[in-house]
């Protein structure tokens, strides 16, 4: 198998915008294992046309998300950058694991349980409830070693390495069994207005996301009306005062100073001066990001060369693994 090993991941370009939340809980651990591991990011459209939703806006969104991502750090040089439907491998290889998962198997995916309840099952899509099975795909075409994600999707790579597991020992050893890379609860950031609920862009309310397309006007007001605790005194604890947890957290993320720093800076201060000065930084934070985000979608042309190169490197992963999968499955070579 591979001698380096390899890390893969992927965001849902689901929003106009990624937010502050998926950047520090994601992206910036992206961006830093590109360092020790080959690196696959991607854009997972086809996972995104599992929910009602417009085909121009999807379009839009998915260059969107490719210039967020670069303008986050991912380098285009060191690891593959692209977009789902343009490695037919994946669907592919979706479609022999799903002659090896049980229904029942699928049916227990929490994410399906929950979102399918929430649009009312009859509504629900088939390919919602096969979308584990094609985000195994995802993982084991690239015989990825580590999964960054966030908690939420636990249960789905779990179902991947059990997937990998069910295939190697009936069809001998083809994928590399995969582990999930969750990140640290430090960097988890959390809705400004309700900041026990981690920061997402399907929140009701805009008003607690930092999209990281806000002016820097607009982000540095959701952070002065961030909801705070009661008393008056700043430290950090998750418990008692979740929303002042939340402000020293993204202060430090986006500063790279502990939170002890930042609390003995703000000592004796009120709210208020947290607030204001973390306004101000997220606001530079967002300006500088747009700006750069700006260049990029400003010319197509460089993206599509960008993502297209991103698939070729993906490819050349994804088609001998396919290879050996049909190999192993029992059909006849072309
Ligand atoms: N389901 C993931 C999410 O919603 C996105 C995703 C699709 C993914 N395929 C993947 C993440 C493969 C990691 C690996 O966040």
């Amino acid at each position: 198998m591979a001698s380096t090993s390899r890390v893969l991941s992927g965001a849902q370009p689901t929003a106009d915008s990624y937010h502050l939340g998926n950047y520090f809980g994601a992206f910036k651990q992206w961006v830093a294992l590109q360092d020790e591991f080959e690196a696959f990011y991607f854009i997972p459209d086809l996972h995104s046309i599992t929910v009602e939703y417009d085909p121009a806006q999807l379009r839009e969104r998915t260059y969107i998300a490719a210039a967020q991502l670069l303008a986050a750090g991912v380098d285009p040089e060191r690891s593959a950058l692209f977009v789902q439907s343009h490695v037919p491998e994946h669907a592919q290889l979706a479609w022999v694991l799903g002659g090896i998962t049980g229904f029942g198997e699928a049916g227990r995916m929490t994410q399906f349980k929950d979102k399918s309840a929430r649009s009312g099952s009859d509504s629900a899509s088939v390919g919602l409830f096969t979308y584990p099975i094609l985000m195994a795909a995802d993982i084991l075409i690239y015989q990825a070693d580590k999964v960054p994600v966030g908690e939420d999707q636990r249960q789905h790579v779990e179902l991947a390495r059990n997937l990998a597991q069910r295939f190697n020992h009936r069809f001998g050893e083809t994928f590399t069994v995969p582990e999930a890379h969750i990140v640290k609860a430090t960097a988890k950031i959390y809705d400004l207005q309700d900041p026990v609920s981690k920061m997402s862009g399907s929140n009701q309310s805009h008003a607690g996301v930092v999209d990281l397309t806000d002016t820097p006007q607009q982000a540095a007001k959701k952070l002065r009306s961030a909801v705070t605790d009661s008393g008056s005194e700043i430290f950090y604890d998750r418990e008692t005062k979740p929303g002042i947890a939340n402000l020293l957290t993204i202060f430090s993320a986006l500063t790279d100073r502990s939170i002890d720093d930042v609390v003995a800076e703000f000592e004796g201060q009120q709210y208020g001066h947290l607030k204001v000065a973390l306004g101000d930084l997220v606001g530079d934070f967002v300006a500088a990001f747009g700006d750069r985000t700006r260049e990029l979608l400003g010319d197509r042309a460089e993206l599509d060369r960008i993502l297209a190169a991103g698939a070729v490197r993906a490819r050349e992963v994804a088609v001998p693994t396919l290879q050996l999968v049909y190999e192993r499955s029992g059909f006849v070579a072309p």
